[in-house]
């Protein structure tokens, strides 16, 4: 079996107030009383943690951590990306009971990207309560939502996350962001599931790895009323808006990406697309958006060339 979804995000900041502040003033997620010195947990569901925010001196996301089904999968999985010469680094286990899980182990992509892979996942009897009064974030077994990482030596990645970790390729797309023409060879985009309905819980696009570790993350809201109470606290806390609101053709998803303060952004969303991952067929988008979703990049550019 392969990889079942996206369980946790592990964030290192020297900013962790910042942290704390966009997660539940902005994005309405819950802080948990536990946690080990130095690092402050925050929930979304049932999970005793999907945040795990450590004291670091850089901002960057440390790893997107990946539940496998069982022990055998997780064993046989190690011992691929082993083989495939990735490093190998086991948690120990007073480390996986502070992550709530039985075992673990760190890992990166050819790119450098950082992951986690466990098995054995925990959940809480303490309820989930938004600090912000959502009733809840989409998840259960299609996860903790999505990570998009950066890769230069792109098919090499896209090569060890289907062929090695075993994720299934969703969307497999080409985007020309320069017309098109001839001298614009375009941009590749690997959207792929793992075991579950969600369209895409990882995503690679061919370019530099940022120094903050990752593109976006997603996490998904149960409606656009959600969705836009959230656009809104984005404005009113005054969090820079690095695409406005919109829909994505390929996981029809429909929502916002604000910048986190580790750099990277966060996407947040409604109405996700659910697939059937015993009979998708994979699809090659032409475009990224059906409506909406002006990047802050575009919008700087609109605003000089009208300027001139
Ligand atoms: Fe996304």
């Amino acid at each position: 079996m392969g990889i079942r979804a996206l369980g946790y995000l592990v964030i290192a900041t020297a900013r962790m107030a910042e942290w704390d502040r966009f997660l539940t003033e902005m994005a309405g997620v819950m802080r948990s009383e536990e946690g080990p010195e130095g690092v402050s947990l925050y929930r979304i569901d049932d999970r005793p943690f999907r945040f795990w925010i450590e004291r670091g001196r850089d901002e960057r996301l440390q790893a997107a951590a990946y539940e496998v089904s069982d022990d055998v999968s997780f064993e046989s999985l190690r011992a691929r990306i082993s083989a495939a010469g990735r490093p190998v680094e086991n948690g120990g286990a007073e480390e996986a009971r502070e992550r709530g899980v039985a075992a673990f182990f760190r890992t990166s992509d050819p790119a450098g990207n950082g992951l986690e892979f466990y098995h054995g996942d925990s959940r809480t009897n303490v309820p989930f309560v938004s600090p912000l009064g959502i009733a809840e974030f989409v998840t259960g077994e299609m996860g903790m939502g999505h990570t998009v990482f950066s890769a230069p030596d792109f098919a090499a990645s896209v090569a060890f996350y289907r062929d090695v970790v075993g994720f299934h390729e969703t969307d497999m797309p080409r985007f020309y962001f320069g017309g098109g023409g001839p001298d614009d060879p375009g941009m590749g985009f690997a959207f792929m599931h793992a075991d579950n309905g969600r369209h895409h819980s990882v995503a690679l696009g061919e370019g530099p790895v940022p120094p903050s570790g990752c593109v976006h993350i997603m996490l998904e809201l149960p409606s656009l009323l959600d969705v836009g109470k959230a656009h809104d606290r984005m404005k009113a806390l005054g969090y820079p808006e690095s695409a406005s609101l919109g829909q994505h053709c390929n996981d029809e998803t429909v929502g916002f990406y604000v910048q986190t303060p580790g750099g990277f952004d966060l996407e947040i969303g409604c109405d996700s697309l659910v697939i059937d991952p015993a009979s998708w067929q994979v699809t090659r988008h032409e475009g990224i958006s059906v409506w909406g979703h002006e990047w802050a990049w575009q919008k700087a550019m609109n605003e000089v060339q009208a300027a001139e």
